[in-house]
């Protein structure tokens, strides 16, 4: 079956992939294209045409197009919990009763429009719904590679109306245990405390989970926002996960949580500080997160855990590495297997694998996220020679002991390689690198070019042989999606990416699937001992990451970056610039 999944039914995130008998050929966000973060309120246009360009499939010959938000029935539990819950907003209320349906019919419409618009015959291709946390949850177990019973956990803000998802994967198969419902959920209070702490949902939850180890999660009880209700839970929404007139307004702009919190905790933070009270608040967040996810893993796929010891994790609060570092030190979790395109983007590919399998189509594990578009010699060139004279470029004869020589000598590097990242991670295609034992090269990256908050740390990429010694396990770690405690004796070693608690989010690199990469990280380890870089996304504050070399080039002229390595070429800007 060839299968072009689509996402972007919540408003944010679009994107594409295409399934080709069971294999991912492509995939890519809408936001890479477009240039705009979480290309919001977009179609996937550009991020579509993209994977039936790689994958040499005419519209005409999609059999299916799967798209990952379904219409919700009113003999399920959901649209009466969402009812019941938000009897305060009446309109909304009674809208889930009886009109349940419309954002479906209205995703429906524009996807149909979308399709359109690419030659796609809706006669010969079917339109298949696949409910949101359905392809969350087959994001991860088909794309696992696990061949026995799976423990299946998905949490995010919200799709139709779950919010939760537990299940167990089984021969290809996937069965819901449990689902929670708007507005009780979890990625929710994550989202709407984000918003309190001073960030934007969608980025700003990475912020939180940074501040969180300045801080004492004891300091402050915030559990009032979370009851225990009987197996469950219940999210108070006088607080939080709030809508209509109990929301909290600022200048015209409503936020996720109240008046009463404010008048609970204070002001809303601002600034780019990690500052008391707040800090203490992001530490009691980030812990009362993590121990729900637990405690509800454990109530629902606790057995299947004890059964097999395999976890398949996805939805926004699978990027929450510190949960994460929880759940694979467990005793009775072998593996956890996190889609690395966790967020929205990953439903594209959830929704089509979801399908494939359901057509019987054989998924394996996704080995590594390279799926966006690459770039030849000529189109890098062109680029080149496009920019003109404020550029020097040479093309390189050893590219990763050059970039190696280069960075040892106390640079950072912007570094294009091969096909762009799926998923919100740069792992090594689309990144900025440093050398993480040169004292002070974090900051030296803030400054020219990210502007980070100071206390959000930076992540290393280093050898799959040295990963044992370095974060004492060899549980796999392709994705950053985990972190890890670093071995004392490391600590010292790449002091510019452990973090503040003394941990790494660390991306073990192999050889098969990043040969460039992997010999520079060999370099790296022959000149300073350590086989490790710094690594950090190739954008400016507030950008999605570069797609082009045309990208790379105006992200370069725009920062003080000196060194490009795109491709072959070591590109620097010319002296009288
Ligand atoms: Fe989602």
């Amino acid at each position: 079956m060839i299968i072009l999944g689509l996402s972007g039914a919540l408003g944010h995130d679009p994107s594409a992939a295409i399934v080709v008998d069971g294999e991912v050929v492509a995939a890519a966000e809408e936001e890479r294209f477009v240039r705009e973060k979480h290309a919001k309120n977009r179609m996937p246009v550009e991020s579509a045409r993209y994977c039936l360009r790689a994958a040499g499939v005419a519209p005409g010959q999609l059999d299916a197009v799967a798209f990952p938000y379904a219409p919700i029935s009113l003999f399920t539990p959901a649209r009466w919990h969402y009812a019941r819950r938000y009897w305060y907003a009446p309109d909304r209320s009674l809208d889930a009763l009886l009109n349940g349906n419309r954002r479906y019919r209205r995703n429906r419409a524009r996807v149909r429009a979308l399709g359109d618009d690419l030659g796609i015959d809706w006669s010969r291709t079917r339109f298949e719904p696949v409910e949101h946390h359905l392809a969350h949850a087959s994001s991860a177990y088909h794309l696992s590679g696990f061949t026995e019973k799976t423990a299946i956990m998905c949490v995010d803000g919200k799709g139709e109306y779950a919010t939760t998802f537990f299940g167990c994967g089984e021969n290809g198969r996937i069965r819901r245990i449990k689902e929670f419902f708007d507005p009780d959920s979890l990625g929710g209070v994550y989202g709407a405390m984000t918003e309190y702490l001073g960030f934007e949902m969608l980025d700003g939850e990475y912020k939180v989970m940074g501040m969180a180890p300045y801080g004492d999660p004891a300091r402050y009880d915030l559990s009032r926002l979370i009851q225990p209700r009987g197996r469950g839970f219940e999210v108070d929404t006088r607080y939080v996960n709030t809508v209509g007139l109990r929301r909290y307004k600022e200048n015209g702009v409503g936020y996720y949580f109240s008046d009463r919190l404010i008048d609970w905790l204070g002001p809303r933070r601002m600034g780019d500080v990690a500052d008391e009270p707040y800090v203490h608040y992001a530490a009691a967040l980030q812990r009362m997160f993590e121990d729900w996810c637990l405690k509800l893993m454990e109530t629902y796929v606790g057995d299947v855990l004890r059964e097999s010891g395999k976890l398949a994790f996805a939805g926004g609060g699978a990027l929450n590495v510190k949960l994460n570092q929880r759940i694979v030190d467990l005793d009775h979790v072998d593996e956890l297997f996190v889609q690395p395109a966790a967020g929205d983007s990953g439903t594209a590919l959830g929704a089509a694998t979801s399908v494939a399998a359901r057509h019987g189509d054989r998924l394996t594990r996704m080995n590594h996220v390279f799926l966006g578009p690459s770039f030849d010699d000529q189109d890098c060139r062109d680029a080149l020679e496009a920019a003109g004279h404020r550029l020097q470029w040479r093309k390189l004869e050893d590219v990763p002991r050059e970039t190696a020589l280069l960075l040892t000598a106390g640079h950072p590097i912007a570094w294009f390689q091969g096909r762009m990242e799926f998923g919100p991670r740069a792992l090594g295609a689309r990144s900025i690198l440093g050398c993480p034992s040169t004292p002070g090269i974090a900051d030296r990256i803030n400054e020219q070019i990210k502007f980070r908050e100071r206390w959000r740390p930076f992540c290393p990429s280093l050898l799959d042989r040295i990963a044992p010694e370095v974060i004492g396990t060899d549980h796999p770690a392709p994705f950053m999606t985990i972190t890890f405690d670093v071995a004392e004796a490391w600590k010292s070693r790449i002091p510019e990416v452990v973090h503040q608690d003394g941990t790494a989010r660390v991306q073990v690199v192999e050889r098969e699937y990043q040969p460039r990469y992997y010999a520079l990280l060999e370099h790296m380890e022959a000149l300073t001992g350590n086989g490790v870089v710094l690594n950090t996304s190739l954008n400016r504050r507030g950008e999605p990451m570069v797609c082009s070399p045309g990208d790379a080039l105006d992200m370069f002229f725009g920062c003080d970056l000196e060194y490009l390595v795109l491709e072959d070429y070591l590109v620097s800007k010319a002296d009288d610039e």
